[in-house]
């Protein structure tokens, strides 16, 4: 492939229906799409910080490797394949194998963070971001993170509280301002998301001849 791909930023908050929004979207498309994680680009704890895992803030940008992140997009970008950290949030640590990522027609970068950066935000074409009711995100946290993320009840709430909320705040909803769409409600907002696809598949054609 040596078309440079179209990349694709899908931010929002935590539990807001980023993936579903994006693995949606890599079905429709029918070609090579490849979706990466902001999550996989989070930064090891030292040892003193993993002593005292529950007072660390992983919504801070701070938590991630930008640096890292933007390396790994500029070389999709530019046609080269590239090995993505697989993220392991039972441990809270990259787990030791890698993911390949193609650089297919379509790259989508999704997570929390994916239009913090301004020289990332810079590289995406379309920028979209994904605004659910706080309370239904919270209450589908608690679900994933108890049954899926290795938590308790009171350890979600505690984090969220102090920790997401506030960093939703601060970090994530000013994001809105730099995307080109909103998609309220996510991955079950039909019309928004067939919308999406219909702008994806002309550019794919657009593309093709
Ligand atoms: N997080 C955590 N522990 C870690 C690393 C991350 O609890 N060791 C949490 C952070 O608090 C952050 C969240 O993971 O809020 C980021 O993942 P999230 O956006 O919730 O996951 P997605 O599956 O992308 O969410 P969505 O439902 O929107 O797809």
């Amino acid at each position: 492939m040596n078309v440079r791909p179209y990349l694709i930023g899908i931010a929002g908050g935590s539990a807001s229906g980023k993936t579903s929004l994006s693995n949606k979207i890599q079905e429709a498309l029918s070609v090579d799409c490849t979706v990466i994680s902001t999550d996989c680009f989070y930064k090891d704890l030292t040892p003193s910080q993993l002593l005292e895992v529950a007072e660390y803030n992983f919504d801070h940008p701070d938590a991630f490797d930008f640096i890292e992140m933007n390396q790994a997009l500029w070389k999709l970008l530019h046609c080269e394949e590239v090995n993505v950290p697989i993220y392991d949030y039972t441990r809270c640590r990259r787990s030791d194998s890698f993911i390949a990522a193609k650089p297919t027609q379509f790259v989508i970068l999704e997570g929390i963070m994916a239009l913090y950066d301004p020289k990332i935000r810079d590289m995406i074409d379309l920028k979209i971001f994904v605004h659910t009711d706080s309370d239904e995100c919270l209450a589908r946290r608690i679900i994933r993170d108890t049954e899926q993320r290795g938590r308790d009840i009171h350890s979600v709430i505690h984090q969220y509280r102090k920790f997401v909320k506030p960093a939703f705040d601060e970090f994530i909803f000013p994001m809105m301002k730099f995307s080109d769409i909103i998609v309220p409600r996510g991955a079950e907002n039909k019309i928004a998301f067939d919308l999406i696809i219909q702008n994806l598949k002309i550019k794919k054609n657009s593309q093709d001849n």
